[in-house]
C-alpha cells in the first residue's frame, strides 16, 4: 500500500490512532528490521503514551542478523519488549505470545490486586505502510480471524480477534506516517519499496544502493555481478558505472545495443528488495 502522505493524511491518521489507542491495553508496534529507525513513527511514544509497549522487528528474514540484535538489544533498554519475526513465517511467531505476557506483566498484576481475574489484554498492531501488519496478524491470528471476517452482518467499527482465553487483538491495524524530515529515511523507505519510487529516480535509487553496499558489504556486488572485468569496475568506479556493468551482465539493451541502465537498476533493486543479494540492513545502531 503505497499512501501519499500529506499534513491532511496525518492529521486524520493520528486522530485514528488516538481514539483506536485508548480501547487497548498494549500497542504492537511493527518495523522493518532493515530499516528499524527509519521506518518507525517518531510520535508513537505520544500516543502510546501509558500503555504497555512491544515492538516487532519484522522482516527479519531479509534483514543483517547481526544488525538485528543490535537493534533488539537498543529496544529492550528502551523497556520496549523486542521480538524478531518474519510475519509469513507462523513459526517465528511462537515468541510473540509470551512476548504480549511480559510486556503486560504489571497490568496483569494490577488488575489481580483489584480481583480482577482472567480479563483478556486487548492489544492492536501499528506501523507505517508496508511493514507487514496484515501479514502479521493474519498469521497470528490464523483460523480466528478468518472466523470474524466470515460472520454475516459485521460491517463497520472495531472488531476484536478472540486469539485466546488472555489476548483479544484489534482486527484492522493502526496505520502510523513515516518520518518525513530526513532525506535518507525517505531514501531508505525508497530502497525497501516501502514508498514510491518516485521519491528519487530509479537509477539514482541504485546508484544510493550500490553506495551503501560497497561500504557495508563488501564483495556482495562482486559476488552477484562480477566477472574479472565487471569486478575491478565494481571495486574502482563510481556507482553510475557499476550500475552500467550490472546492465551488461544481465543483458539489458535497448533496441540499438545501448545499454538499458533504467532497467539494470529495476532489476538491482529488485534483487535487493527480494533478497537476492542476500541478507542486508541498511541501518545499524
Ligand atoms: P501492511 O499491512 O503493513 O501495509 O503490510 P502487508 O502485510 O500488506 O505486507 C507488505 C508486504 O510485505 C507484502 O508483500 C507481504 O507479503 C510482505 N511481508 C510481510 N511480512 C513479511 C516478512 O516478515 N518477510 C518478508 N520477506 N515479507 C513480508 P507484497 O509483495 O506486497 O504482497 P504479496 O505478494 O506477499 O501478497
Amino acid at each position: 500500500m503505497n499512501i501519499q502522505w500529506y499534513p491532511g493524511h496525518m492529521t486524520k491518521a493520528r486522530r485514528a490512532m488516538k481514539e483506536d489507542i485508548k480501547l487497548v491495553d498494549l500497542v504492537i508496534e511493527l518495523v522493518d528490521a532493515r530499516i528499524p529507525y527509519s521506518s518507525r513513527n517518531p510520535d508513537i511514544d505520544e500516543l502510546a503514551a501509558g500503555k504497555a509497549r512491544m515492538i516487532l522487528l519484522n522482516k527479519a528474514d531479509l534483514a543483517d542478523p547481526r544488525a538485528v540484535d543490535g537493534w533488539a538489544a537498543l529496544f529492550e533498554e528502551k523497556k520496549l519488549h523486542a521480538v524478531c519475526i518474519d510475519a509469513r513465517n507462523k513459526g517465528s511467531l511462537k515468541q510473540v505470545q509470551g512476548a504480549v505476557a511480559q510486556a503486560c506483566r504489571e497490568k496483569t498484576e494490577r488488575d489481580r490486586k483489584r480481583g480482577i481475574m482472567n480479563r483478556p489484554i486487548r492489544a492492536m498492531v501499528v506501523g507505517i505502510p508496508n511493514v507487514g501488519k496484515s501479514t502479521f496478524i493474519n498469521s497470528f491470528a490464523g483460523k480466528a480471524c478468518a472466523k470474524t471476517g466470515n460472520k454475516p452482518g459485521i460491517t463497520k467499527g472495531n472488531q476484536w480477534i478472540r486469539l485466546n482465553k488472555s489476548l483479544e487483538l484489534l482486527d484492522t491495524p493502526g496505520i502510523l506516517w513515516p518520518r518525513f524530515e530526513e532525506e535518507q529515511v525517505g531514501v531508505n523507505l525508497a530502497l525497501i519499496g516501502s514508498i514510491n519510487d518516485q521519491i528519487l529516480d530509479k537509477e539514482e535509487l541504485a546508484c544510493r544502493l550500490i553506495d551503501i553496499l560497497r561500504a557495508e558489504y563488501p564483495g556482495i556486488l562482486e559476488e552477484r555481478y562480477g566477472g574479472e572485468e565487471a569486478s575491478a569496475v565494481i571495486r574502482e568506479r563510481e556507482a553510475y558505472a557499476i550500475l552500467q556493468e550490472v546492465a551488461k551482465k544481465r543483458a539489458c539493451l535497448l533496441k540499438g545495443g545501448e545499454l538499458d541502465v533504467s532497467r539494470a537498476a529495476a532489476l538491482l533493486l529488485d534483487e535487493f528488495r527480494s533478497g537476492k543479494l542476500g541478507r542486508i540492513s541498511l541501518e545499524r545502531v
